[in-house]
């Protein structure tokens, strides 16, 4: 494994998946000292995950209207600047993604293949593999990083941050202190809070976790998307949007296609609204799932259902479905997160020294609920900007990184780590009953106590041989704690923060940024 004791790098990235990779490989070009250090294996986490695809205004002349898509699906806080400049740099990321060896799919034509997805007016989602993009993206660009020769450490876990007076000046990674001029974060979410999720089991926020403690803002961390259809049986993975983009259809127990009854965009109504929507019937029929209707898929897209999901169509033949015939149940689940470390349209957090890319940061561009397909285009645009960013002025300004928030201080005296006392379990179910697609202000109190939110931590620091799941399970209550922190300072609905004792939203809610006070 490369040995990253000796001088200061210029960048040490922290994180394996798209933004991670991306970031190692633009330093690299740049000349930087660069070095890559993951939890587990190059190209593991979220993207690899990633069916629908990623969504690029390819034709320049659909900027505006991508730009568009973004704001309204986000709603009001989506700042209108930095849509622009994500959605600005699409094409150029799409551009890098080919350079570096991800193919997406063409049709016959030799034209871009592209796919629809949920509050997307029209077709614009790239994918690679039919349904396989993250994987497909993934894999390019780990053999990317290694043939550039970048040095990777795997099995690395993010334990602390280092500090001094002026910011941050490196990590402690499993037990190494690594000194760099800047640490980029790429850690991704934290879907594993919750007791039904799409993520991975490495999505476990722990570089959200040790950038609290080391006293970053975090912002938005209410904002948790739900995909409405994850798999109700076999591995209850992701049935991508993109299925009902190609014509699938939702039914109650009785057959009956409810998601027309709520908006007149049906199935590709916004996630928050279609999550709702299931969530609603299932409520109805004893909590059991509702069922996705894809058998007309094939007809539509006048091949087999296979040939264009060849990934869903193998998860379903696993639990001895076939598309093509059966009615499929399908259930919400966490899916994305849409706050994280607050950060700038640069990956600038609120400390010097550190940037953030991908999942783990919050630029604001998700709103409060992320356009579909969106997350793999800012991963990929965010990580090239902020690379450009750190090497052209590691010690850039701060002042204006959530200045337009409102700020909430939470006082929370743990700089270090702690052993959570509860189980991970537990705080699974607590953030998935009372944290999840619904929530009021009751239930959010009653997650705040058992969570241990306003009691002084009573457990110790974990040791330095603690395990990666002792570590993880202790990332997971601090984001929980933080997630209904938030939640419960927000009394009105937006988005996918939606809540049944919910206020009248006001005209101009505000983003709001957490931070931590001893
Ligand atoms: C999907 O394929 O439905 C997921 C796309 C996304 O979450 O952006």
């Amino acid at each position: 494994p490369a040995d990253l004791t000796g001088p200061a790098l210029d960048l040490l990235v922290v994180g394996g998946g798209l933004a991670g990779l991306t970031a190692a490989l633009e330093a690299h070009a740049a000349g930087a000292r660069v070095a890559l250090v993951t939890k587990t294996v190059l190209g593991d986490g979220s993207t690899r995950w990633a069916q629908g695809g990623l969504a690029a205004p390819v034709g320049r002349a659909d900027v505006a209207a991508h730009v568009a898509d973004t704001l309204a699906a986000g709603g009001p806080t989506v700042p209108p600047a930095v849509a622009a400049a994500v959605v600005g740099h699409g094409a150029d990321a799409v551009r890098d993604l080919w350079r570096r060896g991800v193919r997406f799919d063409t049709d016959p034509d030799g034209f871009w293949a592209l796919g629809l997805e949920a509050a997307h007016s029209r077709p614009r989602i790239l994918h690679a593999g039919g349904d396989r993009t993250g994987a497909v993206v993934a894999a390019a660009l780990a053999a990317a990083v290694r043939a550039a020769g970048v040095p990777v450490v795997e099995g690395a876990f993010l334990e602390e941050l280092l500090l001094d007076e002026q910011g941050v000046h490196g990590a402690r990674v499993s037990g190494v202190d690594v000194r760099a001029r800047a640490v980029l974060l790429a850690t991704g979410g934290a879907g594993q809070v919750w007791a039904r999720t799409t993520n991975p089991a490495v999505a476990t926020g722990d570089g959200l976790a040790a950038a609290w403690r080391a006293g970053a803002l975090l912002a938005d961390l209410e904002m948790v998307q739900f995909h409405p259809t994850t798999a109700a049986f076999g591995t209850r993975s992701l049935i991508s949007e993109a299925v009902r983009g190609e014509g699938a259809v939702l039914r109650d127990e009785s057959g009956h296609r409810f998601a027309l009854d709520v908006d007149p965009r049906g199935e590709l109504a916004p996630r928050d609204v279609v999550a709702r929507s299931i969530a609603a019937v299932m409520a109805r029929q004893d909590a059991r799932p509702v069922l996705l209707d894809a058998r007309g898929v094939s007809a539509r897209l006048g091949r087999p259902f296979a040939e264009r999901f060849p990934q869903i169509t193998a998860d379903c033949a696993a639990a001895g479905l076939d598309p093509e015939r059966d009615l499929l149940p399908v259930t919400p689940a966490a899916h994305y997160l849409m706050g994280g470390l607050r950060t700038d349209a640069s990956g600038r957090t609120s400390l010097p020294g550190l940037w953030a890319a991908g999942e783990v940061a919050c630029t604001g561009v998700h709103g409060a609920n992320r356009l579909a397909s969106n997350s793999l285009l800012e991963a990929a645009v965010l990580a090239a900007v902020a690379v450009a960013d750190l090497l052209a002025d590691p010690g850039a300004d701060r002042a204006a990184v959530g200045a337009d928030d409102e700020v909430l201080d939470v006082v929370d005296p743990a700089a270090s780590a702690r052993r959570s006392p509860l189980p991970r379990a537990e705080i699974q179910q607590i953030a998935w009953e009372h944290a999840g697609l619904l929530r009021e202000g009751s239930g959010l109190e009653l997650a705040g106590k058992l969570l241990g939110l306003d009691e002084d931590p009573a457990t110790g620091p974990l040791p330095a041989d603690a395990s990666p799941a002792e570590r993880e399970d202790a990332n997971l209550l601090t984001v929980a704690r933080l997630v209904v922190t938030a939640a419960r300072a927000r009394p009105h609905s937006l988005g996918a923060h939606h809540r049944s004792d919910a206020v009248p939203t006001p005209a101009a809610p505000r983003r709001r940024s957490l931070r931590r006070t001893r």
